[in-house]
């Protein structure tokens, strides 16, 4: 099958790549020559474990090209993907990239010579496929979708960081068609992939996917208001408390030989920093504005949203009770990536506690194991400093705030660490490093425990 995916993104050039790597003819169409270059010679154009050596396999193979050019990457094609971004606004979605890229498809549909499937891969709110892509596609081509070509909304599960392994090993597959010739087709596309898939209408298929990822940002936000509540409480320690929660038998199964199946969604039941990436607030944010729209605002997501945008600042107030006056304080940020395992720092929680500290009079030093200090600058201007040694970062310090679960940060050298900090204080944002880890100088601060009363709590049992 002849597949042209219109946008070289995250999602774009991993879907492009993936189905590639399933034997499909793939052009992948983005208006950024040096992105383009970048894939031809088969670099990616940002960090992803594993895009490297995909990109080499299928570039290498002829199964993936890239161009700028979408006239001729269409022609032939049996399939159209719309993988453009849908920023935030004022409004909620930013839909103009979708509708560029719809029109234009729709201006290439008469050429066509066979039934050609646009599909909708964009996280788009509930309706946008089949009314405001279908009106575009329409208009621009004079056809009629069902009739003269197919429609279909199927949204991405890809978490970033590991992007490449969710498309190799898709936990599902929705597919939202407005015509089963649709329907036929993309279940071919995805014929190799062995994993649910879900037939739906494309309504359906762009709901689930902010469901899917309002139920995850619902457990984070509901585990750091429980946390925020047991910082105040002296003796108090989420992670004890939700240790307890996790062992309810409603979120676990029973194997065979009787152990306890705990599912991984419990991670996202545990205080930290709160989330950030380029989906979750922005997809939450969307769905709000959408439902607001139709009289029928969501309260508790709107909730979901706020305790999250309040984390940063509540950490920062937890270093100020342990350090005093933040004013001229040196605090060493460590971690600017939204989560481990990637460089993007769209909304990330150690950029927000980053410039909470500036706001508070402190200086502030940066460490991230792929952030880049230009990226670092970019985020949180010239006043802050930036470190590529950890060690180097804790120079002088006097404390330390993780602020993302980088593996590194599990294994550091702690001790070195405390030599070099002025006053020997980690405040954990990520629940990464053990008290056992740390010299008994350290202070510990953890999110989620009540320390402040001076009641140092005993580690959470491992029941997990
Ligand atoms: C998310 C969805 O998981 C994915 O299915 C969708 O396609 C895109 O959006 P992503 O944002 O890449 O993927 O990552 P995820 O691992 O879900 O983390 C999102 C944010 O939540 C990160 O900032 C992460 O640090 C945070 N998080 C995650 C927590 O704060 N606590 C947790 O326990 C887990």
């Amino acid at each position: 099958m002849k597949v042209c995916v219109v946008g070289a993104g995250y999602v774009g050039l991993v879907t492009g790549a993936g189905l590639a790597a399933l034997g499909h003819d793939v052009i992948c169409v983005d208006t950024d020559p040096s992105k383009v270059e970048g894939i031809k010679n088969r670099k990616a154009p940002f960090f992803e474990p594993g895009l490297d050596s995909l990109l080499e396999q299928t570039v290498a193979s002829g199964k993936l090209d890239a161009s700028i050019d979408l006239g001729s990457s269409f022609a032939g094609a049996d399939v159209s993907i719309i993988a453009v971004g849908t920023p935030s606004n004022e409004i909620g979605i930013d839909l103009t990239y979708v509708r560029e890229a719809a029109t234009a498809i729709g201006r290439l549909l008469p050429a066509q010579s066979k039934f050609h499937v646009v599909v909708v891969k964009s996280t788009v709110v509930p309706t946008t496929t089949d009314t405001i892509v279908r009106q575009e596609l329409e208009l621009a081509s004079g056809l009629i979708a069902s009739r003269d070509f197919g429609l279909a909304a199927n949204p991405e599960f890809l978490r970033e960081g590991c992007a490449v392994e969710d498309f190799t090993n898709p936990d599902r597959i929705v597919i939202g068609a407005l015509d089963d010739r649709s329907r036929q087709i993309l279940a071919a596309m995805y014929f190799k992939c062995e994993c649910p898939i879900v037939h739906t209408t494309p309504r359906n298929a762009e709901m689930v996917k902010y469901a899917a990822n309002a139920v995850l940002a619902t457990l984070i936000s509901f585990s750091n208001e429980i946390a925020g509540l047991c910082e105040t409480v002296p003796g108090l320690d989420e992670n004890i408390v939700m240790s307890g929660v996790h062992l309810d038998r409603r979120w676990w199964v029973e194997a065979a030989d009787g152990t306890r199946i705990h599912p991984a969604i419990l991670t996202y039941l545990r205080a930290g920093v709160g989330f950030g990436g380029s989906c979750f607030p922005k997809d939450i944010r969307a769905i709000c504005s959408f439902a607001a729209e139709r009289g029928v605002p969501l309260r508790m997501l709107s909730s979901v949203l706020s305790v999250n945008e309040e984390r940063a600042r509540r950490i920062v107030d937890l270093l100020g009770k342990e350090l005093g006056d933040l004013k001229g304080k040196r605090v060493a940020v460590f971690g600017l990536a939204f989560k481990p395992n990637t460089d993007d720092v769209r909304e990330s929680p150690g950029v927000e506690i980053g410039k909470q500290l500036l706001i508070a009079g402190a200086s502030v030093v940066t460490h991230d194991p792929m952030v880049s200090h230009q990226a670092a600058v970019r985020s949180l201007g010239g006043s802050v400093d930036y470190e590529s040694d950890a060690q180097a970062a804790a120079t002088g310090a006097d404390a330390v705030v993780i602020a993302t679960a980088w593996d590194q940060y599990r294994r550091l050298d702690w001790v070195a660490i405390a030599v070099k900090l002025k006053q020997a204080v980690v405040l954990d944002g990520r629940q990464v490093v053990s008290s056992e880890q740390l010299p008994r100088k350290f202070k510990l601060l953890r999110v989620g425990r009540g320390e402040y009363g001076g009641l140092a709590c005993p580690e959470a049992p491992k029941t997990l």
